[in-house]
C-alpha cells in the first residue's frame, strides 16, 4: 500500500486521491443526460472528487476544471474562463488544431476588452461566446463538462456586490446555454455553501424561478468504508512511526470518525505528534481531542459559525434550539421528543417551525432523518459533530 502523507485541507495529486470510485462512475452516467450540482457540507472531498474526474478523464468527454471562489464580479467569470481554458485546451487531445490556435490569438483581444467599460455591459453576449468558442475547439463527438467548483459561493459574493438582478441574469444565461448546447454542453457544479440558500436569497427578493432545475442535484455521501479504511491505512503509512499493523487501527479510525476524510486526516496528524507507533488508545484519545482542543483543528465550530452567516436571525434562534435539543440526546430523536425538548427551552415555540428547521438543517447537512423501529428519528449526520457541539455548546 502507498504511503500517503498527512495534509488535511491541502490540495492532492491525483494518485493520492483515494477512492471515490463508485461517486465518481454515477456523476459520468449522470453526466451523459444531464448537468450536476453536487452540495457537501465543507471538507467533505467534493473538490478532490472533481479533480480526479478532471484528471483521470472519461472517454467522450472533455473536462474543463475552474475554480470560481475568489471570483466576485460578472467580467470577472468570463475573463477566469477565457485564462483557464486556454491554459488546459492545450492538454486537450482531440482539440481541433485550428480552433486551439483561433482561441489562443482571441484569448488577449478578449479578455483585453474586458476592461473597456462597453464591453462590461456586454459580458452575457461575451460569456455565450466563450461557452460557443469552447464546444468549437473540441471534438464535435465530445462532450464539454464545464467544472465550475464552489458556484454558490461566487453567486452569494456576486448577489452582495452586483445585486439579485445580475445573479438572477447569469443564472438565466447559463440554464439558456445548457438549452441551446443541450446535446454537448454539460456544467459541474459544486459547492459547500448549498444553492439552495443562493436561490433562496433570490426569491426573498422577488424572483420565484428555480434556474437550476434541469439539473440533476445531489448530496456527496461518506466515503464508503473500505475507501476510508485504505485512507487511514495509507495515512498511517505515512507516519514517521508507522505501526507494525495499520490495519486494525484505521478500522478503529474509521470507526470514530466515519468516511470523513478531511477529518481522518486530522486524526492521523494528531497520531503523528506522538513520535512513537501510535495504539489503539492513542486513536479514542485523538478522536476525542479533536473535538476538545482549543485550537480547534478541525474546524468545528464552523457548524455553529455558519449558522451567522447564511440564516436570518430567527432562523438561527431555532436552528441552535433545535441542534442543542439533539446533541442533548445520547441516541437519536423522534419528533415527539424533540418538540418537548424544545418547548422545555421555549414554551412558545410551535411545531411547524420545528418541522421547518429540521428540514432546513438536513438540507444543510447538519441533521440526517431515518426510521427507527417505526419511528422517525433526528440525529446528527456526523457522530463527532454531534460531540463537539455537545461538549463545546451544551
Ligand atoms: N478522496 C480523498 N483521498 C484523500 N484525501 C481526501 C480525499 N478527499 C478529501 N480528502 C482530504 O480532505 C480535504 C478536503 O477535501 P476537499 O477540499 O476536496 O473538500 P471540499 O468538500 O471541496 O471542501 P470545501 O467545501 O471546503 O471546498 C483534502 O484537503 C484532503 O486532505
Ligand atoms: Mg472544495
Amino acid at each position: 500500500m502507498k504511503p500517503l502523507v498527512v495534509n488535511p485541507g491541502g490540495r492532492l495529486g491525483v494518485e493520492d486521491i483515494v477512492g471515490r470510485e463508485q461517486e465518481i462512475r454515477r456523476y459520468w452516467k449522470i453526466l451523459e443526460r444531464q448537468g450536476l450540482v453536487l452540495g457537501a457540507e465543507r471538507r467533505l472531498g467534493k473538490t478532490h472528487i472533481v479533480l480526479k474526474m478532471h484528471e483521470m478523464g472519461q472517454d467522450g468527454f472533455v473536462t474543463f476544471y475552474q475554480d470560481l471562489e475568489s471570483v466576485h464580479g460578472l467580467t470577472e467569470l468570463v475573463r477566469a474562463i477565457y485564462r483557464s481554458v486556454e491554459h488546459q485546451l492545450s492538454r486537450v487531445k482531440k482539440a481541433k488544431r485550428r480552433a486551439v490556435d483561433l482561441w489562443t490569438t482571441v484569448v488577449p483581444k478578449k479578455v483585453g476588452s474586458l476592461d473597456l467599460p462597453d464591453a462590461r455591459n456586454n459580458w452575457k453576449g461575451l460569456l455565450g461566446e466563450a461557452v460557443s468558442d469552447v464546444l468549437e475547439a473540441v471534438d464535435p463527438a465530445d462532450k464539454v463538462v464545464l467544472i465550475w467548483d464552489e458556484l454558490p459561493l461566487m453567486l452569494y459574493n456576486l448577489h452582495k456586490r452586483e445585486g439579485t438582478d445580475s445573479v438572477i441574469q447569469l443564472l438565466d444565461l447559463l440554464r439558456s446555454l445548457r438549452q441551446q448546447h443541450g446535446s454537448r454542453l454539460r456544467f459541474l457544479f459544486t459547492g459547500s455553501i448549498g444553492l439552495h440558500l443562493v436561490l433562496r436569497a433570490l426569491r426573498m427578493a422577488g424572483n420565484a424561478n428555480d434556474p437550476v432545475n434541469d439539473m440533476h442535484q445531489e448530496t456527496v455521501p461518506p466515503m464508503v468504508e473500505a475507501e476510508a479504511i485504505e485512507l487511514a491505512c495509507r495515512l498511517l503509512c505515512g507516519l514517521e512511526h508507522p505501526p507494525a499493523e495499520a490495519e486494525p487501527l484505521a478500522k478503529l479510525i474509521h470507526a470514530a470518525i466515519g468516511g470523513f476524510p478531511y477529518y481522518i486526516h486530522h486524526l492521523v496528524d494528531r497520531l503523528g505528534a506522538l513520535d512513537r507507533e501510535p495504539t489503539a488508545a492513542d486513536v479514542t484519545g485523538a478522536a476525542e481531542a479533536l473535538v476538545h482542543a482549543d485550537d480547534d483543528p478541525a474546524h468545528l465550530a464552523y457548524y455553529h459559525q455558519r449558522l451567522a452567516s447564511y440564516y436570518a436571525p430567527e432562523e438561527v434562534r431555532l436552528a441552535l434550539l433545535v441542534l442543542n435539543a439533539v446533541a442533548s440526546q445520547e441516541e437519536a430523536t423522534s419528533m415527539e421528543n424533540l418538540l418537548n425538548l424544545a418547548r422545555h427551552e421555549q414554551p412558545e415555540v410551535r411545531e411547524e417551525q420545528i418541522r421547518d428547521t429540521c428540514l432546513l438543517l438536513r438540507r444543510d447537512h447538519y441533521l440526517t432523518l431515518e426510521r427507527r423501529g417505526g419511528v422517525t428519528v433526528h440525529d446528527f449526520r456526523w457522530n463527532v459533530v454531534k460531540r463537539w457541539w455537545k461538549e463545546n455548546r451544551l
